[in-house]
């Protein structure tokens, strides 16, 4: 398969306070779904600041491939014209999801209950990644799954003509996987019952009802059961894509560590299961405004302001990894710059991310001067209470989310911090070196 060229960046200190409005990119969560459940709605589906990114590119054309109409309107908008619940159509070729666990996971789900015969691949990062904890619990719908060795992809999917409904605790807190049990349900007759031990975003249950099924959500302890109808008529809906506070994480940290920066980032989606990094920083004494808090499109929403300041090192519960799972790598930067030690405990999904985010996050810190360690599943960070020396060359296994960290920690340091690739920083946020470089960041380049 053809992988595109690497793109050397270098991320130098910046020249002064970053002072700026950013808009950050549509939610990457959301905005897989809204092209997933407009496929499987019927009429037509109007999609408002979808995230452009690579990923959910690959979403939008494994939904065309599916039969569905997916257009960009020039006013740049969405629109997805559904084939309804059993209506997808075999695809003529491979479905290549790219860099995308979340397309690729959540398409397993719906291609489980549609009889049809599809081939999944990626990219070389996402044909390493574990697709058992998906194909396992969908095989017994009915589906039938032939996989690489240690259920790698590429994946051959035979999905069920009468599918079952599925019964599944899921044993990982994992978002994708939940999310892949219900859609499997939607072409199954009867109850599908999903229970999670610890909540995870609940962007598939939201929308889910948004587009007029009947789900339920009881809260047992710390996680969930969600009981969702099958075989429901999903109606088309107009979407409202909030800005994606995995995103806007990045100038958020840049903001708190470049010093007399203060910067508004309108609009971030504020999904109390999305927010576990904001909590975090505000315990680190960080200096983080919310206003005009309302409802877009059903997600709760509100403008950041943010503003440079001291911070303190601060003991993350394990409890807290489902509402921040991705943010993991900017807080270790935000965590470098920190006086004291910062401990970030229950990491074990870190390991089969984008790459292996644990060590690469490790290595990132390291190779720019930063004391670091892992024991067990913990992160632990030794902050220097202000700068970190940077200097180092960070290797970013075709990870957006070690790209991105390793070029704001480059903003604050004492030396340029050098990235061997910035091409994956597409996948998720697209346009992130020239907004950041418009409030003030110097990155270009290597
Ligand atoms: C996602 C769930 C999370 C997250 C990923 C997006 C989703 O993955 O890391 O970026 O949209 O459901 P897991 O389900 O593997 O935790």
């Amino acid at each position: 398969m053809h992988e595109a060229a690497a793109q050397p960046l270098v991320s130098r200190r910046a020249a002064g306070p970053l002072r700026a409005t950013i808009q950050v990119p549509g939610d990457k969560s959301i905005s897989h779904r809204s092209l997933m459940f407009g496929a499987l709605a019927v009429g037509e589906t109007r999609i408002s600041g979808l995230l452009t990114g690579e990923d959910v590119l690959r979403t939008a054309g494994a939904m065309r491939a599916l039969g569905a109409e997916v257009t960009h309107n020039p006013d740049g908008t969405w629109r997805v014209a559904g084939r309804g619940i059993g209506g997808l159509v075999e695809p003529a070729d491979v479905l290549d999801m790219g860099n995308s666990g979340t397309a690729a996971r959540l398409l397993c789900g719906i291609l489980a209950s549609h009889p049809l015969f599809a081939v999944m691949t990626g990219d070389a990062s996402l044909r390493g990644r574990p697709m058992r904890r998906v194909t396992d619990p969908l095989s017994a719908c009915g589906a039938r799954f032939a996989s690489r060795e240690g259920g790698r992809l590429p994946l051959a999917i035979e999905g069920a003509r009468d599918a079952l409904p599925l019964e599944y605790r899921v044993p990982v807190p994992s978002a994708q996987v939940k999310s892949a049990v219900l859609l499997a349900g939607l072409n199954a007759p009867g109850i599908t019952r999903v229970e999670e031990p610890e909540a995870t975003r609940d962007h598939s249950e939201n929308m889910l009802r948004h587009f007029g099924a009947t789900v339920h959500v009881e809260v047992a302890g710390a996680g969930r059961i969600i009981t969702l109808q099958g075989q429901p008529e999903l109606r088309a809906a107009n979407v409202v894509v909030p800005g994606d506070p995995s995103s806007a994480a990045f100038p958020l940290v840049a903001a708190l560590i470049v010093p007399g920066s203060r910067v508004v980032l309108p609009a971030v989606g504020l999904n109390p299961l999305r927010t576990g990094l904001f909590a975090t920083l505000l315990e680190m004494g960080a200096d983080i405004m919310v206003e005009n808090r309302r409802t877009e499109g059903g997600e709760p929403v509100g403008d950041l302001v943010v503003s440079h300041g001291e911070l303190r090192a601060v003991d993350v519960p394990w409890q807290r990894a489902p509402s921040m799972i991705d943010e993991y790598p900017i807080l270790a930067v935000a965590a470098a710059c920190a006086a004291g030690t910062t401990r970030m405990r229950g990491l074990k999904e870190l390991r089969v991310k984008e790459s292996d985010r644990l060590a690469a996050t490790a290595a990132l810190l390291a190779g720019n001067g930063v004391r670091v360690e892992i024991e067990g599943d913990d992160l632990i960070v030794h902050g220097s209470g202000g700068p970190p020396a940077g200097g180092g060359m960070v290797v970013t296994h075709m990870d957006h989310r070690i790209a991105m960290p390793a070029l704001v920690m480059g903003m604050a340091s004492g030396q340029p911090v050098t990235v061997d690739d910035g091409a994956f920083i597409a996948t998720s946020f697209p346009g992130f070196t020239a907004l950041m470089n418009g409030a003030g960041a110097a990155i270009g380049a290597a």
